[in-house]
């Protein structure tokens, strides 16, 4: 299945899923389809090829992403629950993607601390509650020049309101709030903030 029909049939997969299911563990709550097409333009427009996204889910944002990069890129994705990592996997395979994808299973506070190569983009699509805890690892595994982008910045602002607040703060980021989707936080890193 090409990844064109596998994001069709994700899409439609998971807002039926989510509108039947009541346990928040058994929902995708998967990105909506203007910000998976949100991902790819900035994927594309900031040439990214190494990519690193935290919250996996059953893969449909990350097939976004792995379709959008260039043929020697990566994505990797981290995800804490077992059984949506193994159909993750499962989907990157229909999709003709698995060779541009790592998925690292666990908790993204520690996963994080194993990583060291720069990424040219990170996507957040996790616990808001656990990204003041990551924040030092995201911002040193972002290359200067690189992009953070937040999903669910309109939906839960208020859950991410510490999170945000941090990176306008600091003097290396430039930031933007993209009422796409849920609402996609945007935090480019520079070497010096731009006047
Ligand atoms: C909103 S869903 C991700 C949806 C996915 N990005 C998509 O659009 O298809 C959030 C996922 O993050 C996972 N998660 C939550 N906290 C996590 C953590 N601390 N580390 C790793 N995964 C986490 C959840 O199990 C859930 O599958």
């Amino acid at each position: 299945m090409n990844f064109d029909n596998i994001l069709k049939e994700l899409e439609h997969k998971g807002i039926r899923n989510d509108e039947a299911q009541s346990d928040k563990a058994l929902k995708y709550l998967n990105i909506t389809k203007d910000t998976g097409e949100f991902l790819r333009v900035l994927v594309l427009a900031t040439r990214s090829s190494k990519i690193l996204e935290i919250g996996t889910s059953n893969g449909y944002s990350t097939i976004w992403l792995a379709s959008s990069i260039p043929p020697d890129g990566t994505v990797t994705t981290i995800e804490s629950s077992e059984r949506k990592a193994e159909e993750a996997l499962s989907n990157f395979e229909k999709a003709g993607l698995a060779n541009k994808i790592v998925l690292l299973q666990g908790e993204a506070q520690a996963v994080l601390k194993d990583l060291n190569d720069p990424y040219d983009l990170i996507f957040l699509d996790a616990d808001r509650s656990k990204y003041m805890d990551m924040i030092k690892d995201i911002s040193r595994l972002l290359k200067n020049g690189g992009l953070i982008i937040c999903d669910n910045a309109s939906s839960h602002e208020s859950e991410l309101a510490e999170f945000t607040a941090y990176l306008k703060s600091q003097q290396n980021f430039s930031t933007s709030l993209v009422p796409v989707g849920k609402g996609e936080f945007l935090a480019y890193k520079s070497s010096s903030k731009q006047a």
